[in-house]
């Protein structure tokens, strides 16, 4: 009777628990949405996962038994973390894509090893009962379908990202992906129409199914252009969501469904919202139509662009009224942030209104922009969306486009056979003036011509933004 109530009231709470940790990550995610409330809600998430991860290890029984391997799973959790906060804490800011497309791959193999791992283990009374075709062995399948494309997806978005990888643009690949999924889908019919008496009898069966889906996950995004890397991402991390759901399910573990379906739902809803961003579809991204890598080394014009001195910049600055500041990748690469700041506090000391344009994709992550300004102390009111800045730039005196190139090209609204067609822009051409701020005429992700660095409004100062900027710095102190 003792063992009993004991056993009930470690299960019950551990449910609590359970639900505990679910209203964390929904607030954790909710506060994820704001800037200011960003760091927060990672830390509220991040107990909410250390809270299921300590209650599981002490409350979770198996037919009356406690957890096993205890010191194996300390292990790998010190390990484990050990590893990931070094790679966190020494991670450029630029590489952050990488880093996360690299996380996301784990958790991908994590649930693609929980399927492995269980597929010998489906109940044998739930076979006898309902044959192979049963929840538990879809979710099984499932999950280490979803888990491997992840898995290997990610791995090989984490090499193009990081300039390992070039994209191997073949077109007879999109049929041959379709071939592997029809594969995989008939496969998992098959195993589970198999009249057997204990699943561990098709083991073997489920190791193909995890070499098939490895080859399905690289070939899925290789094609894929290196500009569209962070929304593959952002897919696979809503199909990591998923796989780990389905483990959610298999465990009967109410946290990892809910932390499944968050970052499944997520992940989707960013998907979506990038490829709005770019004006671009899903199937279009997929096909890999798009972007040239990222090489900045362009040098064919449309005429000839005008350049402009540091002095003259700083003097056109100062005696401004209204100045919009346009950051974008290069700002990032230049870790130019905080000297960006510094020029807009020494601006609005001299009187000048100074404000930033920001466009949801300019970048190469979704709010990057928003994480650099904020990382180097930039008020968050100063930071406006693009489309809503838009209407105020005829009034603007100066725009000052730092490092950013495709978010402010006209292309997109004039040239329709432009790829970039259709994506909202930051209107920079509106301003009375425009200064751009990169280090030549190298093209943006989109590697495509730029007619606003030939407009008669427009001046170049040539060089790495973090230098130009504190040129202008000490250009601004001197006036
Ligand atoms: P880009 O169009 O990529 O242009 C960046 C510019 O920065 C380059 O033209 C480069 O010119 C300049 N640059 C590089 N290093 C610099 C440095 N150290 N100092 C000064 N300038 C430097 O950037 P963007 O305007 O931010 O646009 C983002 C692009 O990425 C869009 O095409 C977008 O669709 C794509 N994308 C973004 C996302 C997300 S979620 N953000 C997702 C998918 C795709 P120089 O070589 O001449 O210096």
């Amino acid at each position: 009777m003792n063992n009993i109530s004991q056993f009930s009231f470690g299960i019950s709470i551990l449910e609590i628990i359970y639900v505990l940790a679910s209203v964390l990550f929904i607030l954790g995610l909710k506060m994820l949405s704001h800037p200011l409330t960003a760091r927060r809600g990672n830390i509220l998430a991040a107990f909410g996962m250390g809270f299921a991860i300590i209650a599981t290890i002490l409350f979770h029984e198996k037919d009356g038994a406690p957890i096993g391997n205890i010191p194996w799973i300390l292990a790998a959790i010190v390990i484990g973390t050990i590893i990931g906060w070094i790679i966190a804490k020494k991670v450029k800011m630029t590489a952050m894509p990488q880093l996360v497309s690299f996380f996301n791959g784990m958790g991908g193999a994590a649930a693609a090893l929980i399927s492995l791992m269980e597929f010998p283990h489906v109940s044998e009374e739930l076979i006898a009962e309902h044959g192979m075709a049963n929840g538990h062995v879809l979710a099984i399948l499932l999950g280490l379908i979803i888990g491997t494309v992840s898995f290997a997806g990610s791995m090989i978005a984490f090499g193009k990202l990081d300039g390992k990888i070039g994209d191997l643009r073949i077109k007879a690949l999109r049929y041959i992906n379709m071939s592997i999924l029809a594969f995989l889908v008939v496969f998992t019919a098959f195993i589970m129409t198999r009249d057997v008496t204990a699943s561990s009898e098709l083991s073997n069966l489920v190791y193909i199914m995890f070499a098939v889906s490895a080859v399905y996950g690289v070939l899925f995004v290789f094609p894929i252009g290196g500009a569209d890397m962070p929304v593959v991402i952002s897919l696979l991390n809503s199909f990591t969501g998923v796989a780990a759901a389905m483990g959610g399910f298999l465990y009967d573990n109410q946290a990892m469904l809910t932390g499944g379906i968050l970052v499944g739902s997520a992940g989707t809803i960013l998907t979506i919202l990038m490829c709005k961003a770019m004006n671009r579809s899903l199937l279009n991204v997929i096909a890999g139509v798009f972007g040239g890598g990222g090489a900045a080394s362009g040098t064919t014009g449309t005429g000839n662009v005008k350049e402009i001195t540091l002095t003259d910049t700083a003097v056109l600055l100062s005696y401004s009224r209204k100045v919009v500041i346009v950051p974008g990748y290069g700002l990032a690469v230049a870790q130019a942030q905080h000297i960006c700041h510094e020029l807009d506090k020494l601006l609005e000391e001299k009187g000048v209104e100074v404000k930033y344009a920001i466009h949801p994709v300019a970048g190469r992550m979704p709010g990057h922009m928003n994480v650099l300004m904020a990382e180097a102390d930039v008020p968050y009111e100063k930071l406006i969306e693009s489309d809503e800045i838009n209407p105020d730039m005829p009034n603007t005196d100066v725009v000052v486009v730092i490092g950013a190139n495709d978010v402010v090209n006209p292309a997109a609204e004039d040239d329709p056979s432009s790829p970039i067609y259709g994506m909202p822009i930051v209107k920079a051409r509106e301003a009375k003036n425009i200064i751009v701020m990169k280090r030549g005429m190298g093209k943006g992700y989109a590697a495509i011509e730029n007619v606003l660095f030939y407009d008669d409004k427009t001046r170049m100062l040539f060089g790495d933004a973090k230098a130009s900027l504190q040129g202008l710095v000490n250009e601004v102190k001197d006036l």
